[in-house]
């Protein structure tokens, strides 16, 4: 069967718009721009972080910050390609001065990239930091979980730190790029072990 490329471009579309008109929590009245992700619409990785900072809610895109600097450093070091990752975070509108998202937050916010992930349908889904992991593993714990391999719904959850974390931990950004440097191989494993099923 002929994939439609445009068809899922056309649902990530409708996506981006519901969310960026989107009034399902109070995050809506303290926006300038609610940050639905960006990527390509049949990525195989997807990296999933926390919430919009003040850059990203001032131009509208993921991990355009101080954290995203550092990501696109450690992705040109791995390499990953970053037009070939699509980025989103768990919540999509900034939360007041940087705040932790609130429980009704990630709640009222969840559809939207379960939606995501149904049309992108990536193999590895990298979550960064401890909300992002606490997402999809509600017992999680990123002190013991990064750099693990954890099936979920069929595909692999990769929980790292956060690179903000790492921004003035050294021991952390050491982690951070361990972690990240297993990233090619465990994406061309799976895909080869899918691809002989
Ligand atoms: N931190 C996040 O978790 N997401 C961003 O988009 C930027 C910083
Ligand atoms: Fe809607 Fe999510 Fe923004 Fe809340 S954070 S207003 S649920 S898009």
């Amino acid at each position: 069967m002929l994939i439609d490329k445009s068809d899922n471009s056309n649902h990530l579309k409708k996506i981006n718009e519901l969310v960026i008109t989107c009034k399902k929590c109070s995050l809506s009245s303290g926006r300038k721009n609610a940050v639905p992700g960006v990527g390509p619409p049949f990525a195989t990785l997807m990296f999933v972080g926390e919430a919009p900072g003040s850059k990203e809610d001032e131009i509208g895109l993921p991990f355009v910050g101080k954290a995203g600097n550092l990501l696109e450093k450690l992705f040109i070091e791995v390499p990953i390609y970053r037009e070939d990752v699509f980025i989103t975070n768990v919540v999509k509108c900034r939360p007041p001065n940087n705040r932790n998202p609130l429980e009704n937050e990630i709640l009222s916010c969840k559809n939207y990239l379960m939606k995501q992930i149904e049309i992108i349908n990536p193999r590895i889904i990298v979550t960064l930091g401890k909300y992002a992991l606490l997402h999809f593993i509600p017992t999680g714990k990123i002190s013991i979980d990064h750099g693990k391999n954890i099936p979920w719904k069929n595909r692999i959850l990769y929980p790292i730190y956060h690179p903000a974390a790492a921004l003035y931990n050294p021991k952390i950004l050491e982690t951070l790029k361990l972690d990240m440097s297993r990233i090619p191989e465990l994406l061309r494993s799976s895909l080869s072990t899918k691809n002989k099923k």
